[in-house]
């Protein structure tokens, strides 16, 4: 498991530092970061509780920012109920997860599949994999995504496989904001598919066999993907802002 869209932090501990120092984002020094905690007599406190005398240095706050998010847990959405049978799907939910989890039959062909399950399986609706889902034509990719990691011309327009867990919650989506709706997100897999040289063989066969998709199935995929939104977890005192 790694992170970011390219993977290219390697544990949690590496990635927390990331957007702390990155440019883009909170462009920080960790030295002013370390001064700045420095000046607060709790974070004092309470580095020196946990971390004893080492105290307030970059590390020791990769570790205690890695120990939080590995306490963000979601496991209350509507779909974890239903899986324990707490909750009912309504009968949109309920053909959305039909779709989303039904592979391609050649044997059936007229039989409807969305296919997710393929690359968003498992309890968290990823594959610890990177993988291009045909967003672009080859001429179009300006971001190589994961062979910047990799140096290989076998991963250009590759991106990590995102987990679907509380998606209704963090548009925009894909790893540009492209889509700033999941209708558009599911349009792009229904009649969308884009042909560069590594997109995956699958989603490239089953897009040459027409649109995948009607309206009525569209929304239920959507309707399936917002079950998935932990309002448990969202209001979470422990996660709310603390100051
Ligand atoms: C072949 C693998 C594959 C299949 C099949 C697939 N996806 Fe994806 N999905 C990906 C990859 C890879 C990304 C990230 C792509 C990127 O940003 O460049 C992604 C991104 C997404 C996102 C955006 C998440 C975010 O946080 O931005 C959503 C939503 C999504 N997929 C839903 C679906 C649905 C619904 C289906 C079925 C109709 C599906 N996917 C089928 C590989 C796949």
């Amino acid at each position: 498991m790694s992170f970011f869209w390219d993977g290219r932090a390697h544990t949690l501990r590496d990635q927390v530092l990331m957007p702390i120092q990155d440019p883009l984002e909170m462009d920080e020094a960790l030295e002013s970061v370390i001064n700045k905690l420095q000046s607060k007599t709790d974070y004092v406190t309470h580095f020196e509780e946990v971390f004893g005398t080492s105290g307030i240095n970059s590390l020791n706050i990769s570790l205690a920012l890695e120990q939080f998010v590995h306490s963000i847990v979601s496991n209350k959405s509507k779909y974890d109920k239903f899986l324990k049978n707490e909750a009912t799907l309504t009968p949109s939910e309920e053909r959305g997860r039909l779709l989303f989890f039904k592979r391609y039959d050649p044997s059936a062909p007229n039989a409807a599949f969305a296919n997710c399950v393929q690359c968003h399986g498992g309890p968290n609706f990823e594959n610890d994999d990177y993988m291009n889902n045909g967003l672009d034509l080859e001429v179009d990719i300006d971001d190589i995504g994961r062979a910047i990691v990799t140096n290989s011309s076998n991963d250009i327009g590759e991106f990590k496989v995102p987990s679907l867990r509380n998606v209704e919650l963090t548009p925009p989506y894909m790893h540009d904001g492209r889509f700033e709706t999941l209708e558009e997100v599911v349009n792009h897999y229904s009649e969308g598919i884009k042909y560069s040289p590594t997109v995956n063989p699958t989603l490239l066969s089953i897009s040459n066999l027409g649109p995948l998709l009607n309206e009525q199935q569209k929304a239920d995929v959507v309707s399936f993907l917002k079950t998935l939104t932990d309002y448990e977890l969202i209001s979470n005192s422990k996660y709310s802002d603390p100051f």
